[in-house]
């Protein structure tokens, strides 16, 4: 079966069922009334081993894990952020993120098994991004264009410049970008890529020397500076040509959602996805290039952005020697300013009617105190509304939009999308030992959800979708035509026991290998929702 038409019609098909009732339901069926009175019926979790979508929604696999780019290169591992860069009315770049590496389905590690320097090698190749050349037909569906030259890979060896005042440990030039999460674009059309848990990689030193080990263990084979991950990659899809913006800050950042400001300059907000950090914007010195600017980190209680910039501050003079060791451990500087702690701040979007910036609160609890009252296990959307709706003001108020849990049908809030109407798109990342266990018992698989922002069902959450089994649903964005959302789903099976114990074989099914992959999304309801 070719893969790239491998539609959710396949699979019931191939599962010996019928398509013919969810095929047969006309866009009026599915809405009791008019765009965002909707009386919307969405799915109710599920445990499947399926990408499982609400009646009028249907999707197909766009691209997977070692798809071939051209005769050098395929698609990488644990694909996450994607961003639609329109080169014609037919014709696109998708640029997709690959976050971290699965050892097992990489290259065959097991737990307790010794690391070898094949192993990581192929893990550093699979990381990065790819830029993927795609195409629509007739029927407005999306394949990607093999050997094309736009098709590129960037990895955890390729070498990009540090845009620094500075050298940062000895060098200008970093090795390789992994780690990428979430992410945005800019006015330029150029797109950030957000280096998030590169500490899991070569460890991670405090500004005081101390050395936290890395998860993956890649520096036991190669010696280089974690000083140099972290950041902000800004990419050109047209050419791949990369640097890495170390004036926004370095930190486990989930993505960067830029704006423009009245007067031209660019501001863009981001969330430090760890417990207890915080919420940050950057406001650019110039209208074309990020490459300068004042970081600015939130305190929630006063409504302040507070700046990070050490020329301004005695107490960032008192603990660090320059501008760019403040940036190089931002955390620490954001704590010593007073920035409010938040629950895993996660993606943020801007809302495009009213400029509010909705940021996902993932959640926040200690593992080993399941009872403790300060848990926060289902996370919520926060809103900050900027005074005067102005991206570059410097106090803000603060809501809550939606709050997880029981009673609201999601948990753990991580990334988000507004579609071409303003309503808003999210999906969920409870972590994998967790899923349908404990408080998520009734949550079951990771779901897509959208929430009308007007109307009677104004900030309801309505599941659309669930994931395969242990994966996470992720990367949103739209096509400009409005026909498709694309989408990823990020490490379905990764709790399996060993290769041959396999918790998921989605998207091929049968005996298969699960494999990460980007899905194009559509259908009547997303015409009618999004149209
Ligand atoms: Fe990679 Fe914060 O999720
Ligand atoms: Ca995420
Ligand atoms: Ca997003
Ligand atoms: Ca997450």
């Amino acid at each position: 079966m070719n893969d790239k038409s491998f539609s959710r019609r396949d699979f019931v098909k191939f599962m010996g069922g019928s398509t013919a009732a969810l095929m047969a339901i006309s866009p009026a069926a599915l809405l009791t009334s008019c765009k965002n009175d909707i009386g919307l019926k969405g799915i109710t979790p599920t445990l499947q081993d399926e990408l499982v979508l609400a009646p009028g929604l249907d999707y197909s696999v766009l691209i997977k894990w070692e798809d071939k780019l051209n005769t050098e290169d395929y698609f990488g591992f644990n694909n996450d952020y994607t961003a639609f860069f329109e080169l014609s009315e037919s014709e696109a770049i998708l640029w997709v993120n690959h976050e971290y590496p699965h050892p097992m389905f990489i290259g065959g590690w097991m737990k307790g098994g010794p690391r070898t320097k094949e192993q990581v090698d192929k893990e550093r190749y699979n990381l990065g991004g790819s830029l993927v050349h795609i195409k629509k037909d007739k029927n407005n569906r999306w394949s990607y264009v093999e050997n094309s030259q736009y098709n590129r890979r960037l990895t955890a060896t390729t070498e990009i410049p540090l845009i620094a005042t500075r050298d940062i440990k000895g060098a200008r030039v970093a090795v390789g970008t992994f780690a990428g999460c979430a992410g945005g674009v800019t006015p330029w059309k150029t797109v950030l890529s957000c280096e998030e848990n590169y500490q899991d990689y070569y460890g991670d030193y405090s500004s005081k020397g101390e050395f936290k080990k890395s998860k993956f263990k890649w520096d036991d084979f190669y010696k280089l500076p974690p000083e140099h991950y972290g950041w902000v990659v800004e990419v050109d899809p047209l050419t791949g040509v990369a640097k890495k913006l170390t004036a926004m800050g370095r930190m486990s950042r989930e993505g960067a959602t830029a704006t423009v400001a009245k007067d031209g300059r660019v501001v863009v907000y981001s969330g430090d996805d760890k417990a207890n950090e915080h919420i940050y914007k950057y406001i650019s010195k110039s209208t074309d290039s990020l490459d300068e600017g004042e970081l600015f980190v939130a305190n929630l209680e006063k409504g302040q952005w507070l700046s990070l910039d050490w020329s301004k501050s005695k107490v960032l003079q008192d603990n660090f020697k320059d501008q760019m060791d403040v940036l190089i451990y931002a955390r620490e500087a954001a704590k010593l300013l007073g920035a409010t702690p938040c629950d895993r701040p996660e993606d943020v979007e801007i809302n495009p009617k009213t400029n509010d910036i909705f940021v996902c609160l993932t959640n926040n609890y200690n593992k080993n105190e399941p009872d403790n009252p300060k848990n926060n296990y289902y996370g919520k959307i926060l809103k900050i509304s900027e005074t005067n709706a102005d991206p570059l003001s410097l106090t803000f108020t603060s809501s809550d939009f939606a709050v997880g849990g029981n009673d609201s049908g999601f948990a753990c809030p991580d990334n988000m999308i507004f579609d071409h109407n303003g309503n808003l798109w999210m999906t969920t990342d409870i972590s994998g030992d967790m899923v349908a266990k404990g408080p998520y018992e009734k949550f079951k698989n990771n779901g897509l959800f959208y929430f009308p922002l007007s109307g009677k069902d104004a900030g309801r959450a309505i599941q659309m979708g669930s994931a395969p089994v242990d994966a996470e649903l992720t990367g949103l964005s739209l096509s400009t035509d409005k026909k498709t959302l694309f989408l990823s789903v990020q490490h379905p099976g990764e709790k399996s026991k060993s290769l041959t114990e396999l918790n998921s074989h989605w998207p091929k099914g049968g005996n298969e290998m699960p494999r990460p992959a980007v899905v194009q999304i559509f259908g009547p309801l997303f015409d009618k929702l999004n149209g």
